[in-house]
């Protein structure tokens, strides 16, 4: 009798289950991380967005804040993408406002008031589910309620990032079965390949949920320092900032390493070129730079060069200057020696050059902003920044070289771009350490397009690992904005042109295209 009445017994549970089951399936994505309007946006979101924190250790409540943009084309189908700005200490929020995310923002009506924002054509999320995420905690709107929380370093950020990860995906199962990718810029070329090790080794060990991780992008990332530090002099030279003399006395004295312990005379050298880069904005050459005087000065500190030299190159034009930012950033020459990652010299991580971070602050220390995101409020985990000095950070992993062999080895795919203008990680280093990795070349050194036009090179090589460049600029549209809003005064024309391009390479290879 129980057995001849169980089976339809199960039948009826199924059925009756099934509805209940497969709706918890797609209401999988936490309603209360719902964003359903954001101050500044009048309109209607062309798919849905979530945001929130993702608890990694319940004792100090640390927490990582993530914002996710669900893709506008097929959210079921498409990749989900983790995006993640570096610094260390540069909130994941640069991408989303300045770079590829779903607005573009505009200055308010009123000098301080909160940006205008509007969909941004190009925004990554038209072809994938897009996540940025704020890491370590600390960093942007994450945070820990233990201040000791706030030390870390590169292995316990990865570590911290693949615990988020796997509650992530808890939180949304439906996601589970996407292509995982990693992706982001700077000093995400450390997080990305140290986060990939840990979703790797999960996957190994067959830690659920189970990550369906295929690979990452890196654009203009750090690496190893050999390669990322020896490349500005030719880089400069190459692009007409050194005369040939110059360089040759250089190359002659330093014997091609530009950086660490090197004798009087190269470092005399060396500082001349640095001289001459001073004025520049480091991360985009074509690019006006907002100065500061102070970090002008720490940067030659310790410098060489005779006072007189100095004088030679000295200005009397005053430069616009912002003093908001904050934190540490990626200045030339900067090795990641194991140990305590340094602030700015003497400067105590007062400010990045050239760049300025209003709109975003401005919107993010809203909080009406901040609550319609499920974001803390200021009197809980302070000012949002674009660079934070509140980490403190220690490099312990030396070169990613090593890192990115052991994917390429293991099938998982790689694209390495390069902004050919960035001038702190050039992209001739970029491209020398991908070489080293000694792959057949599968796919020559050639142009890529857009819209008929030459958009920069690439070269593909052997296990799925590729090497791009995009012409004239670095990709983000932050400095084309500095552009627009110091040369212009208004919100559009210059920084059009890069999104388009970079959409059009993610795009591409994230569909496995020819690029
Ligand atoms: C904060 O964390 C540290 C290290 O885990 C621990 O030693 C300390 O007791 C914690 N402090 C508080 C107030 O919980
Ligand atoms: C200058 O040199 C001193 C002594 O070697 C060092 O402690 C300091 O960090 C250096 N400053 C800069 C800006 O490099
Ligand atoms: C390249 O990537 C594709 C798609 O993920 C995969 O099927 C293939 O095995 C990879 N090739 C190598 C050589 O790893």
């Amino acid at each position: 009798m129980a057995s001849s009445s169980s089976p339809f017994l199960v039948l009826l549970v199924v059925i009756a289950a099934a509805p209940v089951f497969f709706s918890l399936l797609a209401a999988a994505a936490p309603d209360e991380h719902l964003v359903t309007g954001l101050p500044g946006f009048h309109g209607a979101f062309p798919s849905k967005h979530y945001s929130g924190y993702v608890t990694v250790d319940e004792a100090n409540e640390k927490s990582l804040f993530y914002y996710l943009v669900l893709s506008e084309r097929d959210p079921a189908g498409d990749p989900m993408v983790v995006w993640l700005n570096g610094g260390p200490g540069c909130s994941s929020f640069d991408g989303f406002v300045y770079e590829n995310g779903p607005f573009n923002f505009e200055p308010g009506n009123t000098p301080g008031g909160l940006p205008k924002l509007q969909l941004n054509p190009y925004s990554w999320s038209k072809v994938s589910n897009i996540m940025y995420l704020d890491s370590p905690a600390g960093v942007g709107m994450s945070y820990s309620l233990n201040k000791s929380d706030y030390t870390t370093s590169d292995l316990k950020t990865a570590a911290d990032a693949h615990k988020f990860l796997l509650k992530w995906f808890e939180l949304y199962p439906e996601f589970q079965p996407n292509p995982f990718y990693l992706s982001g810029e700077s000093y995400a070329g450390v997080y990305i390949p140290t986060i990939a090790d840990e979703v790797v080794k999960g996957m190994e060990k067959g830690m659920k949920p189970r990550i369906n991780f295929k690979g990452y992008l890196i654009g203009n990332g750090v690496t190893d320092d050999d390669y990322d530090l020896n490349a500005f002099v030719p880089f400069a030279h190459g692009m007409g900032l050194i005369p040939t003399d110059m360089f040759e006395d250089v190359k002659a004295t330093c014997h091609g390493t530009f950086w660490g312990n090197v004798d009087e005379i190269c470092q005399e050298n060396v500082d001349r070129v640095r001289w001459e880069l001073k004025d520049l904005n480091k991360y985009n050459i074509l690019a006006p730079c907002y100065h500061h005087p102070e970090i002008q000065e720490a940067e030659f500190i310790n410098s060489s060069l005779s006072s007189s030299f100095r004088r030679l190159g000295e200005t009397e034009r005053p430069f616009p200057v912002r003093k908001r930012m904050a934190g540490r950033s990626w200045p030339l020459r900067l090795a990641r020696r194991d140990g305590l990652a340094p602030m700015w010299p003497g400067l105590g991580g007062r400010s990045l050059p050239c760049t300025s971070d209003e709109l975003a602050t401005i919107w993010l220390d809203n909080e009406d902003v901040r609550s319609v995101i499920h974001a803390k409020p200021k009197s809980l985990i302070g000012s949002w920044e674009l660079y934070t000095a509140r980490i403190d950070y220690y490099y312990d992993t030396g070169t990613m070289v090593s890192y990115h062999k052991k994917f390429t080895a293991l099938g998982y795919r790689v694209l390495i771009y390069s902004g050919d203008h960035d001038l702190c990680i050039p992209f001739p280093g970029t491209e020398a350490w991908v070489k080293s990795m000694g792959y057949q070349v599968v796919d020559r050194w050639r142009p890529w397009y857009f819209s008929q036009q030459v958009a920069g090179y690439t070269e593909g090589y052997d296990h799925n690992l590729t090497f791009l460049t995009i012409k004239a600029s670095n990709i983000s549209p932050l400095l084309a904005q500095v552009v627009v809003s110091t040369l212009q005064g208004s919100g559009h024309a210059v920084p059009e042109y890069k999104p388009k391009e970079a959409l059009a390479f993610y795009s591409r290879w994230l569909a496995g295209e020819k690029l």
